[in-house]
């Protein structure tokens, strides 16, 4: 298993063993703050691990090492190189040469994708991860075939892939089902191409990997490709701006409609630079407003979480944004003195699912009744009996509402249990981490309780949060990892 796990820190040629989520009985240990706001600090954000993940997928359209700059330390990006690995490629995190303000000095990876040999994604690999069903259109441009299983990810719904097998499909690609693997192959031209043909694609419901997936597809070949009712998300522009410098002609990115012109071959010009992570900007916004007396969040893009900002700053959390941060400055405030709001989600720019779960524990906090609608995903509301066993008032109406009473006090340590020799001992409670985020929004409250808590399979938050117990350390949390 070790041998899975090396990423190669080049110039210094220390071997690093990286975090895998396969760690599944990490728990963090933490102790409420019975609503004080104590915590203070400033934090610089993270590249965005679902951009940082697309540019990983992009560089198999490269027949050349390219450079990726401002990459998380999540374990999702672990998880893509080593699929990326598996397939071929040389994948190096780089120690050094700080070539931008902005990006940390180890968060630089290399990634050579001219040594891929095998055009068949892991399948236990990709279906911990969905995002990995991405790597799918550059494979098949390249070698005009590939395989996949149907992919996984968070426990957030069935997450089909329809819309990829539709676009292939549409742009001539054969399409087999056998043994739960997806096999895809390209018609074969005369002169090694991949036969790929020009087409027109309307996603009938709005995806974010469907649209970077046929984006890349369309990049390379002959043909020219009309995608409409495209996602708009910031991370599929940040991505196409870097194959643009790399000689891809693409028009329309973060509209409706993208035009893609394919070319022969992509040129690496520039490292590619991930933008700042705007669900980690938005973590921490939410948890600020509601934990802490100052803090700013540097190094972020406050105009990719505008709809949350203004939510926010409507119910009277003390928050301002300028360029590239966002101040909180609580003072004396409590939480119950900040008012309910309804939130719907949506496609960007409107509120992002993956900020839904932190703001339900936000709800439970402030004055009033609201009222969540998940529109992207169902079966997003998993974590919501563990709010509730800690004395959140909120109630599932259907698969897709909730609905909120607040302020609510949230309690950990109220269990009592058996101890032969001491009698009734108090215990912490222990919450679930059920996805990435909803683990995120389980920690917050547990943050803001009183008592103390055990949060397991916090493998699951370091999928998409890096060293999310050292960040709320150096706030003055008490957390600890075990
Ligand atoms: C990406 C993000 C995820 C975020 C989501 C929505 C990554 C790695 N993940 O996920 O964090 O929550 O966008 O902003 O970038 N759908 C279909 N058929 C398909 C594909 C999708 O019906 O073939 C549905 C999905 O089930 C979902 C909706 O479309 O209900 C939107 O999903 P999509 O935008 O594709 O999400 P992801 O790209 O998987």
């Amino acid at each position: 298993m070790f041998k899975d796990r090396l990423l190669i820190w080049s110039k210094t040629v220390t071997i690093v063993f990286t975090r895998m989520n396969k760690e599944t009985n990490t728990k963090f240990v933490i102790q409420g703050l019975a609503g004080a706001k104590t915590l203070k600090g400033s934090i610089r954000i993270n590249g965005a691990k679902n951009a940082a993940l697309k540019a990983m997928a992009a560089t198999v359209l490269f027949k050349e090492k390219v450079r990726l700059e401002n990459i998380p330390h999540t374990a999702d990006i672990d998880t893509m190189a080593l699929i990326l690995q598996k397939l071929g490629a040389s994948v190096e995190w780089i120690g050094d040469n700080d070539t931008n303000g902005k990006v940390m000095r180890d968060h630089i990876m290399e990634i050579d994708a001219s040594t891929i040999n095998s055009t068949d994604i892991d399948p236990k690999l990709a279906t911990g991860m969905r995002a990995s069903v991405v790597l799918t259109g550059p494979l098949l441009v390249r070698f005009g075939k590939v395989s996949f299983p149907a992919p996984g990810g968070c426990v957030i719904g069935a997450r089909p892939v329809d819309l990829f097998i539709e676009g292939y499909k549409n742009m001539g690609a054969k399409v087999e089902l056998k043994d739960g693997l997806y096999n895809i192959s390209a018609p074969k031209t005369g002169d090694g191409g991949n036969g790929l043909k020009s087409s027109e694609f309307f996603f009938h419901r709005i995806s974010v990997g469907g649209t970077e997936t046929l984006m890349m597809t369309a990049v390379i070949g002959n043909g020219k490709t009309i995608l409409k009712n495209c996602a708009k998300e910031p991370e599929i522009v940040n991505v196409a701006e870097w194959l643009i410098a790399s000689g891809a002609k693409i028009k329309g990115v973060g509209t409706e409609t993208i035009e893609i012109y394919g070319v022969k071959s992509l040129t690496y010009k520039k490292p590619y630079i991930a933008i700042p992570d705007r669900i980690e900007t938005g973590s921490f916004a939410i948890l600020g407003a509601l934990c802490t007396r100052d803090l700013i969040i540097e190094n972020c893009e406050p105009k990719h979480v505008e709809s949350l900002i203004h939510f926010l700053q409507d119910s009277g959390a003390p928050i301002s944004a300028d360029k590239n941060s966002i101040i909180i400055k609580n003072n004396v405030r409590p939480n119950c003195s900040f008012k309910s709001f309804n939130i719907e989600t949506r496609e960007f720019p409107g509120f992002p699912t993956d900020l839904q779960s932190p703001i339900v524990t936000y709800l439970t906090q402030v004055t009033g009744n609201s009222q969540v609608d998940e529109n992207i995903f169902e079966g997003r509301f998993k974590y919501i009996e563990d709010l509730v066993k800690i004395g959140a008032k909120i109630k599932i109406t259907n698969e897709r509402e909730v609905k909120i009473s607040g302020p609510t006090e949230l309690v950990g340590t109220s269990q009592k249990s058996d101890d032969k020799i001491s009698g009734k001992t108090l215990v912490p409670v222990e919450l679930l981490a059920h996805d990435i985020r909803a683990g995120f929004a389980i920690v917050l409250a547990a943050l803001v309780a009183k008592g103390e808590f055990v949060v397991r399979n916090a493998h699951l938050i370091d999928r998409g949060y890096e060293k999310l117990e050292e960040k709320l350390t150096a706030f003055g949390a008490k957390i600890k990892r075990v």
